[in-house]
């Protein structure tokens, strides 16, 4: 088109006088962090519609996305030249930042896209963003011309409870010859086991215990790796380790209660480990060739260093073993035995315990033996790695030794955490160093693993004698701990002879909270590394003893917390597949995801709506239909057995009695609480279908859920709004879901309050409720007018409360309110996690409510900004909080909110991320005072007073950051 002179000289004009009015330029709208299925640059893709997903950046107010265009191209030249030969959006008139479906020409196998998207801001200006990519991995079966190889596995099967059968890490090895130079090389593998690859003598990637654990009889999944840089031209080679891991090794409390494959705990999905590697060449020239596992061209050995390698009971290293190259061309391997098809090692029978419902009333669940075949089955499907890795995230140096014993030495890492040790060590060959792990001490400062229960959680490490020092870290165990006992050690162990590795799934922090009470600060902090010690590939209970199970009432408490403090999207997509494998025939959820034994019954209520509970929020944190639409048909299956078991549309009391789990003696009744969890469930469920617009079925969901609330009234409500079952935890569940009628919820509210009151004394906090009761226990103090209660008890630090634990020196979350009193020292030994998630889901409320950082839509596209400052409380024992800093990276972007009273004056600061908008609800304790950035509300650009209410202004607000301010006189 050709220009006309005239316009562009009226352009320029407009401009200067635009400049001239606003003194700089506007910024544009910056499109940054792209993501593919919520990753950045992921390799191996298997969704056949990759959602696209990006933020938009922008220092000016009310800056908004108008539109977009997306380009995928199948050369990163063509992107530069705007063309996207695999996909063109066109300019889409929309908002949508998050899980814009690819809809291009249809991808295959090994696809390679390059992508970038174009924005345009609300001025109409446009801006392009750096180019990103992701790859497609291996769609069909067909693609697979690699085997499962094993090594010839002639140990009979170990059948006794009383010793442990711990096999050594097996070796693999292959050379090859790369004829010309290689313009890309990509691997995918999969095991049964857990693995760690090399090629050329270095490490493919930095994961641990790859591929993750799945029901390995249903499902596994392979990784994608682009090793291009590990390969050269001519002579290469191809090594593998490769662990018993889930698949065969002790898994959860399999041995200590004898259930699993011959009531040992091991072998549960199978005996043998085994793995399928295909390396996949891409020439210069075009041509490709493909390396993979087969009988043939592989050599095994067992007789490497790694003696032993168990999650649960640890590693044994043998560096005298050590083979060096043994993963480098040219190594001399003719004392290996060949590797072979994993099926050749043929049929295993075993007979497998596990406890079954039962069958006749008045009976419990009883241990049940049958025969299964511990041989190869190759699992029926193969999936791409969804989640993140686990990795070395952080390392920790020692923050003392001590020396309990002579020639036993403690090594105190500063905080609990799960992970592992870097040993340095120098001395004389066989050597035999050994560490212990534990999270406590004893008084008398030896090492407490009494709570470790059959974890035996020991690394031992012999020297090979190396002049130079030798430096070892285990690859296929992990423990929980603060503590490590180093004995056998050749002299006095500097500190520097352990590091801590920290390990876990990689989910990015995305928050920060701080305020002017130091010990919730601390607190914040323990919230943060319980989460961090418990993601290890999926949500466990707990770290250090011999449980470590996807345990899903925990679960389903805790979700919306981890939503918070880290970005979990990817991390829960894993998940979420094993939690719906795991659906039990009858329709439940169980107990843990995955589920690989019975232990009682099958489900437990409150555990078994994690079914629901999660796909609904990772739906609602991070606007992701599609994962409903894949859990929709396993929830609604669960409703229907919810409502087959229920009775005149109350719940019962069945399966596993876990109820209000580890409450301070105020238990609540089992059919109480399942009527609760069943009309959440089925409240949750008429928001899912009107997500996926179904609107029969939401309204279907939403009668069902006023029935129930209707035979909840009839049954528990008293005419005083009182309820007939008078526990905390009773009144916390009940409003939270809505269950008690409008009229009558202020009155149930002060009786829960009361009874707090009245619990409370110079020695306890007033606080009885356990696992369930507690997440619900302040958002609902604080939504029916008892905040000054609420902050005390967050603030308490009489027993039980979290400031107690800070103050008994805690760095992560205990199981329990009681693990440990200065009177009366450890509780329970056996079940006494000092890291258990669940009581921190109190960080719920420190970001929804004390931050006010909350969410009107799903995925934070609309915020509800509400700050919670404190009121004033008579009976407050600490200090008023007087500020708050926090903030939350969404997937939209940064929120910050930051409240501070400072000599009468109220000042908040907060920011909405560009491209979302917010209601606010600006405390006004006088209606004349308030002002943002110095200007009456109604002149401030971006806000607009919609009303008041309960004394808050309410404004809507468009993105950007504002300052408030107002007279603070409650
Ligand atoms: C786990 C819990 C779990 C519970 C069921 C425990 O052993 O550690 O966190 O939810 O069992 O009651």
């Amino acid at each position: 088109m050709k220009r006309s002179p005239t316009s562009t000289l009226f352009k320029l004009t407009l401009a200067a006088i635009w400049l001239a009015g606003s003194g700089s330029l506007p910024a544009a709208l910056q499109p940054v962090d792209l993501r593919c299925e919520y990753r950045v640059n992921p390799l191996g893709i298997d969704e056949p519609q990759p959602r696209l997903s990006w933020r938009v950046e922008s220092t000016e107010r009310g800056q908004r996305q108008t539109a977009y265009r997306i380009l995928v191209a199948s050369q990163p030249e063509l992107l530069q030249r705007e063309v996207g030969d695999l996909w063109d959006s066109g300019r889409v008139e929309s908002p949508e930042t998050v899980h814009i479906a690819y809809a291009g020409r249809p991808l295959h196998s090994r696809q390679q896209c390059h992508w970038r998207v174009c924005v345009w801001d609300r001025n109409g200006r446009s801006t392009w963003s750096e180019p990103a990519r992701w790859t497609m991995g291996l769609l069909s079966p067909q693609d697979w011309q690699a085997q499962f190889i094993s090594f010839r596995d002639t140990t009979p099967l170990h059948r006794d409870r009383a010793t442990l059968f711990l096999p050594p890490a097996r070796q693999y090895r292959r050379e090859f010859v790369l004829s010309k130079p290689v313009r890309r090389a990509t691997l995918y593998a999969t095991a049964l086991g857990i693995f760690e690859l090399y090629l050329n003598g270095r490490r493919v990637g930095d994961a641990y215990f790859a591929p993750g654990w799945t029901d390995y009889r249903q499902r596994a999944y392979y990784w994608t790796w682009d090793v291009t840089p590990l390969l050269r031209r001519g002579r290469n080679a191809w090594g593998a380790w490769v662990a018993d891991g889930w698949y065969a090794g002790y898994v959860g409390f399999g041995l200590l209660e004898g259930i699993g494959t011959e009531r040992i705990g091991r072998y549960t999905y199978g005996k043998t480990p085994a793995w399928m590697g295909q390396l996949e060449v891409e020439y210069t020239d075009g041509s490709r060739e493909l390396i993979v596992t087969d009988a043939k061209s592989w050599k095994v050995t067992g007789e490497g260093p790694i003696r032993e390698a168990d999650f649960l009971m640890g590693e044994t290293y043998d560096a005298r073993r050590e083979q060096s190259g043994w993963s480098s061309p040219g190594f001399n391997d003719r004392a290996w035995e060949p590797a072979i098809l994993a099926e050749q090692n043929g049929p295993v029978p075993a007979t497998f315990y596990e406890f079954q419902n039962p069958t006749e009333p008045g009976r419990g669940p009883e241990i049940q033996g049958r025969p299964i075949d511990l041989g190869f089955r190759p699992p029926p499907r193969l999936e791409s790695f969804p989640g993140v890795p686990v990795r070395v995230v952080q390392e920790l140096k020692p923050v003392a030794r001590t020396e309990p014993k002579p020639g036993v030495y403690i090594f105190n890492l500063g905080q609990n955490f799960a992970g592992v040790v870097r040993l340095q060590v120098r001395g004389p060959a066989g050597t035999t160093v050994r560490l212990r792990h534990g999270e406590m001490l004893h008084p008398d400062g030896t090492l407490m693993t009494e709570n470790l229960r059959r974890a035996r959680a020991t690394d031992t490490y012999i020297l090979r004698g190396d002049p130079q020092g030798e430096v070892w870290s285990p690859r296929f165990t992990y423990h929980g701990f603060q503590y490590v006992e180093v004995t056998g050690y050749p002299g006095q162990p500097p500190l520097e002879a352990i590091t801590g590795l920290v390990l876990h799934s990689d989910t990015p922090l995305t928050s920060g909270f701080e305020c002017s009470d130091p010990v919730l600060n601390r607190l914040f902090t323990n919230i943060v590394w319980t989460q961090r010690a418990n993601f290890v590939d999926l949500p466990t209970d707990c770290p250090q003893r011999d449980e470590r199970l996807g345990w899903t009432g925990d679960a389903q408490i805790y979700i919306r917390t981890a939503t918070y403090n880290a970005d979990t999207a990817a991390f829960y997509t894993k998940w979420l597949r094993e939690l719906m494998e795991s659906q039990r025939p009858s329709g439940t959820f169980p107990g843990y995801a995955p589920f690989p034994f019975q232990h009682g019954w099958d489900f437990g209520t409150a555990w078994c709506d994690a079914g629901v509970i999660c796909p609904w929020t990772v739906w609602w944190v991070y606007n992701d239909q599609r994962i409903l639409q894949r859990c929709w048909p396993a929830m609604t299956r669960f409703l229907q057995w919810r409502k087959s078991t229920s009775r005149n549309d109350l719940g019962v009391a069945h399966g596993n009695d876990w109820g209000d789990w580890l409450n301070q003696n105020e238990p609540t009744p089992l059919d109480f609480i399942d009527t609760v969890y069943y009309a959440y469930s089925t409240r949750l469920m008429a928001e899912v279908a009107q997500a996926l617009g179904n609107r029969r079925q939401a309204d279907e969901y939403r009668a069902l859920f006023r029935r129930i609330a209707d035979a909840f009234t009839r049954k528990y409500v008293q005419p005083d709004g009182t309820l007939t079952v008078d526990t905390q935890t009773a009144y916390a569940l009940a409003l939270f879901t809505d269950l008690i009628p409008p009229a009558q919820r202020p009155a149930a509210a002060q009786r829960l309050a009361d009874k707090i009151r009245q619990a409370e004394s110079d020695t306890h906090s007033g606080m009885t409720t356990g696992f369930l009761g507690t997440r619900h226990l302040l958002p609902v103090l604080t939504r029916f007018g008892h905040h000054d209660l609420a902050l005390r008890l967050f603030q308490s630090r009489k027993f039980p409360s979290w400031g107690y634990e800070v103050e008994q020196g805690a760095t992560t979350i205990w199981e329990r309110w009681d693990s440990y009193t200065h009177e009366r020292g450890f509780q329970n030994p056996a079940m006494n996690s000092f890291a258990h998630y669940a009581f921190g889901a109190v960080a719920e409320w420190m970001f929804r409510v004390l931050a006010g950082i909350d969410t009107q839509a799903p995925g934070f596209a609309h915020l509800a900004l509400r700050p919670g400052p404190p009121e004033p409380d008579p009976a407050a024992a600490q200090p008023t909080l007087s500020w708050v800093r926090a903030h939350y990276d969404s997937i939209r972007g940064r929120i910050t909110s930051h409240w501070r009273i400072q000599d009468g004056w109220f000042e908040w600061d907060v920011t909405i991320p560009a491209n979302v908008t917010a209601t606010l609800y600006l405390p006004v304790w006088d209606r004349t005072s308030p002002t943002e950035s110095g200007r009456p509300l109604r002149d401030a650009p971006g806000l607009k007073l919609i009303g008041l209410q309960d004394g808050r202004a309410v404004l809507s607000a468009e993105s950007g950051t504002y300052r408030f301010r107002c007279r603070w006189t409650p």
